[in-house]
């Protein structure tokens, strides 16, 4: 395999509780919730099409048939449309088949990132690949995925994107440790997965994009349990690195995490706002609520 390939799949893990939303989450899966005008996922399968990766890989626990329907064809919604001469709603319900090609493959339990990531070996293949995580969605021009996949092309190793988080959220996250090698880009000298704000080797968090190689598979299926007793893929990449080079690329957009309350309330004002027919409105929503006095 020519480590510059062409990336074709991303795989998209989806077979987590959401447990940070539930009750909402309880029968709805939470790539399902609503932001805005369109579930969750759409936004990243709408970032790696616009990245030029077609063919997305769902990897979902085995009861959910939901998640891959919204991008199925809707025979009956679709008769019912045009019936009643609704052409653009019509259109928008007919585009999402045509987006992507989506594909499923099961987690059959909730063993972790890189757990999800291992189920998804076959439907990838001998080729590098994305992984997208849903939850973290991302807003930037030229798309995040784009951004990655040109220094992909330029260094042929794996590329992981991250931001600079606040010291006391470092627990959260995936954390690098890394040497600049130009404005934005890094190469990765370790990675630890969830670390203590005192053991966390810099304020670089990984944050739900990845551009990895196949010879990641062996390992990840190597890879013992870590953080929170789950086989994590921060731990998988962290044993790659000791047979080749891995690369960061630092976010040039911005981000927002729609897996908890606050996030989610956050991307929908974000997204709402850039929405010229709900802009002014939420405007003067947002004006009108009184804000508490101080210390009341
Ligand atoms: C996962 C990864 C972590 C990464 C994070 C980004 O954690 O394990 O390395 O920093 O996504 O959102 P999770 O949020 O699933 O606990």
């Amino acid at each position: 395999m020519p480590t510059n390939a062409a990336v074709r799949t991303v795989l998209v893990p989806a077979a987590g509780l959401g447990t940070r939303m539930l009750p909402a989450t309880k029968a709805v899966p939470k790539e399902l919730l609503t932001l805005v005008d369109r579930p969750i996922i759409q936004y990243g399968v709408e970032e790696a099409v616009q990245s030029g990766v077609r063919r997305v890989v769902l990897v979902t626990n085995p009861g959910n048939t939901l998640t891959a329907s919204h991008f199925a064809p809707a025979p009956a919604l679709e008769a019912e449309l045009a019936a009643r001469g609704k052409p653009d709603l019509l259109a928008d319900v007919r585009a999402l088949t045509a987006l992507a090609d989506v594909a499923t493959v099961h987690q059959p339990e909730p063993l972790g990132l890189g757990h999800a990531v291992l189920c998804g070996r076959d439907a990838v293949g001998d080729a590098p690949f994305a992984v997208m995580l849903p939850d973290d969605i991302i807003d930037a021009d030229p798309p995040a995925l784009r951004q990655m996949l040109d220094i992909f092309a330029e260094y042929g190793g794996p590329v992981l994107l991250v931001e600079r988080v606040p010291h006391d959220a470092v627990h959260r996250y995936g954390i690098i440790a890394a040497e600049p090698i130009r404005h934005g880009v890094y190469r990765v000298t370790d990675l630890v997965e969830k670390p203590a704000a005192a053991d966390a080797p810099s304020d670089l968090a990984i944050i739900g994009r990845y551009v990895l190689t196949p010879d990641l598979f062996p390992t990840l299926a190597a890879t013992e349990r870590g953080a929170g007793g789950e086989i994590q893929l921060t731990d998988g990449l962290r044993q790659l690195l000791r047979s080749r080079p891995i690369y960061a690329c630092a976010l040039n957009g911005t981000r927002l995490d729609a897996g908890n309350r606050s996030g989610f309330l956050k991307a929908t004002i974000h997204f709402a706002s850039k929405q010229p027919a709900l802009a002014a409105d939420l405007r003067e929503t947002l004006d009108s609520i009184p804000v508490p006095a101080a210390g009341a």
